[in-house]
């Protein structure tokens, strides 16, 4: 079964176009990385993916479910959910309100909650556990905007994972943060991205080739190889386009 998948999609933007054909098939469970250069793209397929712009042309399945004309939030309940390239908890709720938040988001209530507080038990043993599985329970009381840089990045990785969605997209996860600190994150996302499909953009090739079963490579645009860690690893064009730098 098919988490994702991709057929000959393209985006532009006025005239120009920044996506140019991308055919992508990504099977349940797979952990896939995507890199490429600044500006290739990455993250508008993330976009596209999720629904955030409408694709100019092509098809995108999500579970097995044509996303033409979906919104994010219908998207979302095929089963996906995503995080964004920059930081977006609330810094002024604690960590245990923005969990709670993000599995009251994934239940459908948005901002309307509030009338809600107080009668959601079930809800409240289910962000205890979250916490847990987060590392954060010691933080649960804190406000999240006063947590170090990288346990912001599992809260919000927590947010993303909170209403259980069985594909994850994570943009730069590890994006900002010392050696320390990627390899926390990289456990994290092991452990919580556990029997789920992974979908993740990310500039550190050592979390690339540490966590991806596989990889694919979008240079302007187009995908220029996709296949397993040490065949990426191999490739003449791929070493060329962007990893020699980086791999040398
Ligand atoms: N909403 C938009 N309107 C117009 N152009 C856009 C829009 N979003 C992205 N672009 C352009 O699309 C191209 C790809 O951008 P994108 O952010 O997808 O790249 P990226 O691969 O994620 O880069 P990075 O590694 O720097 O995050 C860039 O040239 C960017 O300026
Ligand atoms: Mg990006």
């Amino acid at each position: 079964m098919t988490a994702i998948k991709l057929t000959d999609v393209r985006k532009s933007f006025g005239r120009t176009e920044i996506i140019r054909g991308v055919n992508l098939s990504i099977p349940k469970g797979e952990r896939h990385a995507i890199i490429g250069p600044n500006g290739a793209g990455k993250t508008t397929l993330f976009n596209l993916i999720s629904g955030r712009f409408p694709i100019t042309s092509g098809s995108i399945e999500v579970n097995g479910r044509s996303t033409a004309g979906l919104a994010p939030q219908e998207i979302n309940r095929l089963g996906l959910s995503r995080s964004f390239q920059i930081t977006s908890i609330f810094p002024r709720m604690t960590v245990f309100e923005n969990i709670r938040c993000g599995l009251l988001w994934a239940r459908g209530y948005r901002y309307s909650f509030w009338h809600l507080l107080g009668g959601q038990k079930g809800l409240n043993e289910e962000a205890e556990a979250l916490l847990e599985r987060l590392n954060l329970a010691g933080r649960r009381n804190l406000l999240a905007g006063l947590l170090s840089y990288a346990e912001q990045r599992a809260l919000e990785i927590g947010i993303t994972i909170a209403g259980g969605a069985d594909i994850i997209l994570l943009d730069e996860p590890t994006a900002g943060m010392s050696h320390s600190e990627t390899d926390y994150a990289v456990d994290l996302i092991r452990r919580v991205s556990e029997g789920k499909t992974l979908l993740m953009v990310e500039h550190d090739m050592g979390v690339v080739f540490g966590l991806a079963d596989r990889i694919t490579v979008l240079v302007y645009g187009e995908v220029i190889a996709s296949d397993v860690p040490t065949a990426i690893r191999g490739n003449a064009a791929v070493r060329e386009a962007y990893l020699g730098t980086e791999a040398a």
